[in-house]
């Protein structure tokens, strides 16, 4: 199938690992012009350099804190400056930390705004003038499966909470940009094996004093009816498909990419 990606920009934010990096990837090698960041030089230079390599495609890459209003400014001034224009925006930032509600000072609690909610305000809010302009554009937002339901584990409180922002902001935008030609959708990971489900792993384990490789057995084997982690690229090939033109019709959704793990039928 051919997704009508070639020659468009798509940015995509925190892309030096785990998820948006396989989403990087992927928009690459379906010949999309691609604009990564990270906090770190080394990694996103490593992780653009290692895509361009694979796909021979087109990367610009920057160093941004997308918690921050300059990183977001950063991170869309290197498009623009590279590639003149934004068709395609992928909102994601890493993880808050995990903690449950005793853990949490307001500090911890602003942070995680800044990071998970800001990030995604700002991004949008930069990238849609250009979008408008061109009378089309496609955004969409990483956010979790917790937002539909939060893990039986309680030590993702900050993400829970503040995901179902994201998602809320999200739908409202869906109806308010459709006027110009703009599409915005979620999707929603499970368990996509990265470092961040390891960080995750590692301190549920702590937390109940058992071990990493037990929890996700337990998952594995209880949870998720696929009877598996997912893979990176298994997530980004939904969220490449769904800021495709190929996705003309659909806007406003929310898509689980989780081995079926929620039993929600909505
Ligand atoms: N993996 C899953 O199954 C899953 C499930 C539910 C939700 N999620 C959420 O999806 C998002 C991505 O998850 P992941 O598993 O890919 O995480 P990951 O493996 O930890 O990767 C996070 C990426 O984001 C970058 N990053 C982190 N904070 C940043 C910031 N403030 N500004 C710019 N870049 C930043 C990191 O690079 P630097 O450290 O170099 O900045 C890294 O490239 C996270 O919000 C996570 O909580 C993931």
């Amino acid at each position: 199938m051919d997704l009508g990606l070639k020659g468009k920009v798509a940015v995509v934010a925190a892309s030096s690992k785990g998820l948006a990096r396989a989403v990087a990837e992927e928009f690459s090698r379906e010949g999309a012009r691609v604009v990564m960041c990270s906090r770190d030089e080394a990694s996103i230079k490593g992780a653009a350099d290692g895509i361009q390599k694979k796909t021979g495609g087109e990367i610009a890459w920057t160093v941004a804190d997308v918690g921050t209003a300059q990183g977001c400014d950063r991170l869309l001034k290197t498009a623009l400056d590279r590639f003149g224009t934004i068709d395609i925006l992928v909102s994601n930032a890493g993880g808050p930390p995990p903690g449950r509600f005793d853990d949490l000072d307001d500090a911890a609690w602003q942070k995680a705004v800044d990071i998970t909610l800001f990030s995604a305000v700002r991004l949008t809010r930069l990238a849609l003038p250009h979008m408008r302009k061109a009378g089309s554009g496609s955004i969409v937002y990483m956010t979790s499966t917790t937002v539909r339901q939060p893990t039986q584990y309680l030590n993702l409180i900050l993400s829970n909470a503040i995901r179902a922002a994201v998602q809320g902001m999200a739908k409202t935008l869906s109806s308010d940009l459709a006027k110009d030609g703009v599409r915005v959708n979620c999707v929603q990971p499970g368990r996509i094996f990265t470092e961040r489900i390891q960080q995750l792993d590692n301190d549920t384990a702590r937390r109940q004093d058992t071990t990493p490789d037990a929890i996700r057995a337990h998952y594995e084997k209880n949870v998720i009816p696929l009877g598996r982690y997912g893979k990176p690229e298994e997530f980004a090939a939904a969220v490449v498909f769904l800021a495709s033109p190929k996705a003309s019709y659909i806007t406003g959704t929310s898509l689980q990419v989780d081995g079926g793990m929620l039993m929600s039928m909505f």
